[in-house]
């Protein structure tokens, strides 16, 4: 026996146990996916499950998770998308806790929700149509200190209303035209008067302030007249004030009941949108027109010819002002109708459909 034989011996045995040992280490791989799944303990069922709703490329994924009841149930859900399923698992390992539906539907929205916790709050607000997903953190924080439906949420978020009225302000933007929003947070200049500002006449009004933008008061006299063919009679009674007119109204209402009571019907100079003569206060101001023919006409039609009612009855805490029945304001046919459909506010339009753009 000479030394090379041993060398031989030698090399042969150390290829026997490497090759040993790779092949014990590589044996899984060649186990098919179905007795990996079967070993991590699902049963057949969930197995077929697994195989027929998650693709191949998430397999590592699965064997990863191990055995897991949740996963058969994020699969067996109705809204389970196979393209969101590594989304589900990633959002799931941070949400162990939470309902698996909440977690689907968090998932499903698209937007990028990793690091806000899953909850029903959370899951009910990405389904509404006017959520803004830059809002979120403010959605929770309104969502979870208040006891009220996720719409309002929505709405009192949306509006900025959660901030406290006249807590910021911002120059209104007089390129949205029609559009404009002037409101406890949105203001015009002390000398902006519109440039075309006509007046109304005749039958069409009955107030010292007869003056609307030239569209404004074209739409207003279409409706007037389509209101007198069915019985119903309509006039201006307040429409475009300046600036100076608000001041002396505000300060007047101040002085009679107080500033935190003037604050819910008036608005401050520069707040007003009597100021855009955009607006136009109908036949009779105050209460006792609330269920009127003339009032209940206006609700069921006024968006038909652009005007919106915008101060509705149940939105104070959005619009900051309490129910004025006789208070129209012209947005436009587009926009009158998405308001009166979706039953939001201009404030709430205003977010969605401009701000967020
Ligand atoms: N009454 C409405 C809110 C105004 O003063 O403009
Ligand atoms: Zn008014």
């Amino acid at each position: 026996m000479g030394k090379k034989v041993l060398i031989v011996i030698l090399i042969l045995l150390f290829g026997v146990t490497l090759f040993s040992f790779f092949f014990f280490l590589n044996k899984d791989d060649e186990k098919s996916i179905d007795e990996l799944l079967l070993d991590k303990g699902y049963s057949d069922n969930e197995v077929a499950l697994i195989l027929s709703k998650v693709s191949e490329n998430d397999y590592s994924d699965v064997l990863e998770l191990g055995y897991d009841k949740s996963l058969i149930n994020i699969l067996s859900s109705a809204e389970y998308n196979e393209n969101n399923f590594s989304n589900y698992i990633e959002y799931y390992m941070k949400n162990k806790d939470s309902n698996i539906n909440d977690i689907i539907t968090i998932v499903n929205s698209g937007y990028d929700l990793s690091n806000y916790p899953a909850s029903s709050l959370l899951a009910s607000l990405v389904k509404e149509k006017y959520y803004i997903n830059d809002n979120v953190a403010r959605y929770l924080d309104y969502g979870n200190s208040h006891n009220a439906d996720v719409k309002k949420v929505i709405g009192m978020v949306n509006s900025k209303a959660d901030l406290g009225f006249y807590s910021v302000s911002y120059d209104s933007n007089l390129n949205y035209n029609n559009l404009v929003l002037v409101n406890k947070f949105f203001h015009l200049k002390e000398d902006y008067i519109p440039s075309d500002l006509v007046s109304l006449g005749g039958q069409y009004n009955r107030g010292a302030n007869s003056r609307m933008r030239k569209e404004a008061a074209d739409a207003l006299m279409k409706m007037v007249d389509a209101a007198k063919l069915d019985n119903i009679i309509l006039y201006n009674a307040s429409a475009f004030r300046t600036y100076d007119y608000q001041e002396n109204l505000y300060n007047k209402y101040i002085q009679r009941d107080g500033q935190e009571a003037a604050d819910k019907y008036s608005a401050r100079p520069g707040y007003s949108e009597h100021q855009t003569g955009l607006c136009s206060d109908l036949n009779v101001i105050d209460d006792s027109f609330e269920g009127t023919d003339e009032a209940n006409w206006l609700l069921y039609n006024a968006y038909k010819y652009g005007f919106i009612l915008r101060f509705p009855k149940g939105k104070e805490d959005i619009t900051g002002y309490k129910y004025e029945p006789w208070h129209y304001r012209y947005v436009g046919l587009e926009a009158a109708k998405i308001i009166h459909d979706d039953d939001i506010t201009l404030e709430e339009y205003y977010a969605y459909y401009i701000e967020k753009n």
